[in-house]
C-alpha cells in the first residue's frame, strides 16, 4: 500500500506539471500602467505609458517591460524633457515580481482574490524593490486581469530620478515638484494555448492500484462523487458518467457539455493522471467546471481509483 501511494504521489507531481506548463503573455489591448506628479503642492497630473509588454512564466515570475519613450502626459514638450531627463533615454525599464501561481491557477471564472507580490523596478540602472498588493480577477478560461489593490508610492531618489526633476523644475519654472509618485497598474495576461501530450499509460502501475487499493474502502469514498458521477454507461448527470473512463481520453464522452479546458487539456485518464486530477481538480485542469476542492488524503485517492477500475472496467 505505502509503495503504490509513493508511486502514485510521484507519477502526480510528473503529470501535473505539464499540465501547468503555461506562459501568460501581456495584452497591450486592456493592460495601463500610470504614475501621477504633483506640481506646487497643488497641482495634480497623471502620466502613463501606452507601450507595454512581458509574461508571466509557470513558476509566477512576471516580468513586464516598459518603453519609456511611450510616456504620455499630454503635452509633447513635457514628454520629450521626461524622455530626456528623467529616463535619461533609457529606452525601456522592467518590472519584475514573483507570485504565487497556484493561487491564481486556483480561481475559478468570475473569482478574485488579492495576492502580495515581492516587485522589483529596473529604472536607468536604479533597481527600487517594493511589496505590492495586487488584486488579480479570472476574466475567463484563458485570461486573468492583475491590479494594483492600492496605490504603490515610489521615492524619485530611490529610483534615481532626483536630478532629472530637479531639471524639469528648472526648464517649467517651477517651485516644487513632489518627491514621492503614486503608481496604479491594471495589466491583463492571456494564457498561451500550448498543448501538452498527456502521460504513457504505465501499466504496471495500473496494476498495482487495482490491486493495491481497497475497493471497498473507496466505494464510501465514492459517496464523495456520487452525487455528480454515475457508473452506468451513458448517465450523465452534473458530471459524466465515469463507465469506462480509465483510457479514455479526458472530455470525450457522447452526449456529455464539457468545460473547453478539460475537453482540450489532452489528458488520458490512468491511475496517475486520475490522482493529480483527484488531489487538486482546479490547479491540475485551470478553468475546468467540476465543482470539488478534491481528496485531500492519498489513501482516499488510490482507493476511489481502486473502486472505478473495479466497477467500471468490466
Ligand atoms: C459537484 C459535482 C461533482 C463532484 C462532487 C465530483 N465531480 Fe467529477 N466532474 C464534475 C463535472 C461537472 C465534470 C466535468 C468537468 C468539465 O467539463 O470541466 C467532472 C469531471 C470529472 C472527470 C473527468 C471525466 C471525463 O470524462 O473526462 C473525472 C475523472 C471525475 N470528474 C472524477 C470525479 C471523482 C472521482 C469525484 C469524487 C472524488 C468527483 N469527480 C466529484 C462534477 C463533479
Amino acid at each position: 500500500m505505502k509503495l503504490l501511494l509513493k508511486a502514485v504521489t510521484i507519477a502526480s507531481t510528473i503529470v501535473a506539471t505539464p499540465v501547468l506548463a503555461q506562459t501568460w503573455t501581456l495584452a497591450p489591448e486592456g493592460s495601463h500602467l500610470a504614475y501621477g506628479s504633483i506640481k506646487k503642492n497643488t497641482v495634480g497630473e497623471v502620466n502613463s505609458f501606452s507601450k507595454l509588454s512581458g509574461q508571466v512564466s509557470q513558476d509566477g515570475k512576471a516580468e513586464i517591460e516598459i518603453d519609456l519613450s511611450s510616456v504620455e502626459t499630454n503635452i509633447d514638450i513635457r514628454n520629450q524633457r521626461m524622455i530626456e531627463y528623467v529616463f535619461r533615454k533609457a529606452g525601456t525599464a522592467s518590472l519584475t515580481a514573483q507570485f504565487d501561481m497556484s493561487e491564481v491557477s486556483a480561481l475559478s471564472v468570475g473569482e478574485a482574490t488579492t495576492v502580495d507580490a515581492e516587485a522589483q523596478l529596473s529604472l536607468a540602472g536604479a533597481e527600487v524593490g517594493f511589496d505590492a498588493e495586487m488584486f488579480v480577477a479570472r476574466l475567463s478560461e484563458t485570461s486573468v486581469m492583475v491590479s494594483t489593490n492600492d496605490m504603490i508610492f515610489i521615492s524619485t531618489e530611490d529610483a534615481g530620478v532626483d536630478a532629472g526633476v530637479d531639471k524639469l523644475m528648472q526648464l517649467a519654472d517651477l517651485p516644487g515638484i513632489t518627491r514621492t509618485v503614486p503608481v496604479t497598474a491594471r495589466f491583463i495576461f492571456n494564457l498561451d494555448d500550448k498543448k501538452v501530450e498527456a502521460a504513457p499509460v504505465a501499466e504496471t502501475t495500473v496494476l498495482a492500484a487495482a490491486v493495491e487499493g481497497d475497493v471497498k474502502a473507496g466505494k464510501k469514498v465514492f459517496r464523495k462523487c456520487s452525487a455528480c458521477h454515475k457508473l452506468d454507461a451513458d448517465r450523465h448527470t452534473v458530471g459524466p458518467s465515469l463507465h469506462g473512463i480509465f483510457g479514455a481520453k479526458a472530455g470525450q464522452a457522447d452526449g456529455f457539455r464539457y468545460s473547453d479546458p478539460l475537453q482540450q487539456s489532452e489528458i488520458v485518464w490512468t491511475p496517475e493522471t486520475m490522482a493529480a486530477f483527484l488531489t487538486d481538480p482546479k490547479g491540475t485542469v485551470p478553468g475546468n467546471k467540476m465543482q470539488f476542492p478534491g481528496l485531500k488524503k492519498e489513501a482516499d485517492i488510490a482507493n476511489v481509483i481502486a473502486y472505478l477500475q473495479a466497477e467500471t472496467q468490466g
